[in-house]
């Protein structure tokens, strides 16, 4: 087989770079040698606190190998990925001849560009039928050695949910992680459109009298008198509510987590989340309090939490966990369901491709 055309190979490389990172970090760089295509982490760009054992940067990684598999079988390559662990290398995809998507990878490769998160509220619906159906087949099928349950009723859900914006609760009131939450917001449109690493101020859906304090939430000292006097707790039962209004909560749980396990629940996600989005399904992972009930156990993290936001923590964790039963650990959170389009969406920058000989 002959040299795969630097367009051919950019075209992979630019689906792996439209997945979804924490952050819209985009941790990740390319290096094609021949037919393969190196997949590098950067860990350094994803916030330090919240990626416990690189595990965001990783799942991001997966999630981006996942596309990139879609995109060569499109082309008609067979891409044969393994996970090696060679300096900031995490993967190589070796682009063989002769392969094709499937019949249920051709909604999915379709879906790669149309993929968005949606922070809005959802309408109180079940789930249909066939969507429910197709989600749980994947959360059975072990295809990717991870578990995942699927939260429905209620009552379970709002309970989720109060439990996951403790992440807000925190993080409103600490200053670290306020530092670092304002540090990757984008404010301006321009920025957004060039592709810029952070989130756009307006991705983050909120309702407009919190949109005109959030600039000055900014500073600090106003946050902390804030703090002082219960605003974080009132955020976090109106984003508790908000995210109730889901239909459903996907968690993912493992038995073990390291570096292989992080890479495979990258692509476990983005494969429920292009056939969420197939499905004209919205999809928002929600899963900042599971982080940092992870990263707390860190020696790193000692100075960082009082034993106040630690037992917080700790204690909405172990709501979540209780839910999965015996499942194993939860990883990632998301809630899925049905809304109106997001008032704007996250773009990515060129990739950083790197062709040797
Ligand atoms: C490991 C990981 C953790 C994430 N955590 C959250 C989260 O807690 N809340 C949230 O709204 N989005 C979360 N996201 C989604 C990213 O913010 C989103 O993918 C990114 O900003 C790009 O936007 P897009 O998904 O619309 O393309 C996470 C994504 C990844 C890969």
């Amino acid at each position: 087989m002959g040299l795969i055309s630097p367009e051919l190979i950019t075209k992979i490389i630019t689906s792996a770079s439209s997945a979804p990172s924490g952050d819209n970090s985009q941790p990740w760089r390319f290096v094609v040698r021949n037919n393969i295509i190196e997949f590098h982490y950067l860990p350094e760009k994803d916030n330090a606190i919240l990626n416990y054992e690189n595990s965001g940067t990783l799942i991001a990684l997966g999630a981006s190998i996942k596309n990139a598999e879609l995109e060569a079988l499109a082309l008609g390559y067979n891409p044969k990925t393994k996970y090696i662990q060679k300096g900031s290398c995490v993967a190589t995809m070796e682009l063989q001849e002769g392969g094709r998507l499937k019949k249920g990878e051709l909604q999915l490769h379709e879906a790669i560009f149309k993929r968005h998160s949606n922070r809005k509220a959802y309408r109180k619906i079940a789930l249909d039928e066939e969507p429910r159906t197709d989600i749980l087949n994947l959360f059975s099928s072990n295809e990717y050695g991870v578990g995942a349950v699927l939260l429905e009723s209620k009552d379970v859900l709002q309970k989720t949910a109060r439990a996951l914006t403790t992440m807000e609760e925190v993080a409103l009131g600490n200053q670290k992680l306020h530092e670092l939450f304002f540090k990757d917001i984008l404010w301006s449109e321009s920025e957004n459109r060039e592709g810029k690493n952070g989130m756009y101020i307006k991705t983050l859906e909120l309702p407009p009298p919190a949109q005109f304090l959030f600039r000055f939430l900014k500073n600090w000292s106003f946050a902390r008198a804030l703090a002082k006097i219960g605003f974080p707790k009132l955020v976090a039962k109106t984003n508790a509510k908000q995210n109730a209004s889901a239909s459903a909560f996907g968690v993912v749980v493992v038995r073990r987590a390291d570096r292989e396990t992080y890479l495979n629940i990258g692509k476990f996600i983005e494969h429920a989340w292009l056939l969420a989005t197939a499905h004209g399904l919205s999809f928002q992972i929600v899963t900042g309090m599971v982080f940092l009930a992870r990263t707390m156990k860190d020696e790193s993290t000692k100075n960082i939490f009082s034993d106040k936001e630690r037992k917080l923590v700790d204690r909405s964790y172990d709501i979540v966990k209780k839910y999965v039963g015996g499942a194993g650990e939860p990883i990632i959170v998301f809630r899925l369901g049905t809304s109106s389009e997001p008032t704007d969406i996250s773009y990515r920058t060129k990739p950083d491709i790197s062709f040797v000989k």
